[in-house]
């Protein structure tokens, strides 16, 4: 698969050395150039000028920046992820006085959906940390890939993609589960900061039921 990844901090490192392990092409972009090609020479990707021509040139789209920077890279890339995937693994929250918070409403990948209504978006990679977007394996189980899109072809694309780095993909259904996902997110990260984890815990639905089945 020819992808573009936007954004070149924790996620977008740990899934361009994913990806690109995985046999993809992988191209990289983030606001500082440099940084994007340290990250794309240490990963062996390539890095592109601009978050819109990275996005031309790609199949599918990973925007793996923080969700204050969705709106702006939205506007940058709408033209050119027209008809394209748009992969949304970002999750919000709050730090505040009693620990870390998160709102219930609509999810960062519904808000992304709204911002490029072309695109087809999906939510995938949320729920795991970073180093286990590089590494699937934690105490040697093989994490899940949550993965929730309104489009059925590109959610079998993203959940090929799950696969292709080893991950166990799981079909949780529309993009409307995204908000669950998110949620899910937050529930890991909680626990590590308010019981000062270890940071290596991970997700897996023991016994999944199949949507393709009911289908
Ligand atoms: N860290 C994790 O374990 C983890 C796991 C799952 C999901 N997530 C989610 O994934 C997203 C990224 O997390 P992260 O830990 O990778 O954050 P990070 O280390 O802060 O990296 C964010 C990247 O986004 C880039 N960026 C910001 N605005 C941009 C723009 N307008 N155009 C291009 N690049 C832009 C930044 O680069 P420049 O400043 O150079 O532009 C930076 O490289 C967040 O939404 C986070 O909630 C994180």
């Amino acid at each position: 698969m020819n992808i573009a990844i936007i954004g070149a901090g924790n996620v977008g490192r740990a899934l361009a050395a994913s990806f690109a392990r995985a046999g993809h092409s992988v191209t990289i972009t983030s606001r500082d150039p440099e940084h994007a090609g340290t990250v794309a020479s240490e990963t062996r990707t390539r890095v592109a000028t601009s978050n819109a021509e990275a996005a031309a040139a790609a199949e599918v789209v990973v925007l793996a920046i923080p969700a204050g920077s969705l709106e702006a890279v939205a506007a940058e890339i709408r033209d050119a992820a027209r008809g394209k995937i748009v992969v949304d693994p970002t999750n919000r929250m709050a730090f505040g006085p009693t620990g870390p918070t998160i709102d219930s409403g609509e999810s960062n990948a519904e808000r992304l959906a709204a911002l490029l209504p072309d695109s087809h978006v999906v939510k995938a990679f949320n729920t795991l940390f970073a180093s286990h977007q590089a590494d699937p394996i934690a105490d040697g189980v093989q994490l899940d890939g949550f993965v929730a899109a309104d489009d059925a072809t590109a959610k079998a694309t993203v959940l090929e993609l799950v696969r292709s780095v080893g991950l166990n993909p799981v079909d949780v259904g529309s993009l409307a589960r995204a908000q669950q996902l998110e949620q899910l997110a937050f529930l890991n990260i909680a626990l590590n900061v308010v019981g000062n984890g270890s940071w290596n815990s991970g997700w897996k639905l023991v016994a999944a039921p199949s949507l393709a089945a009911a289908v």
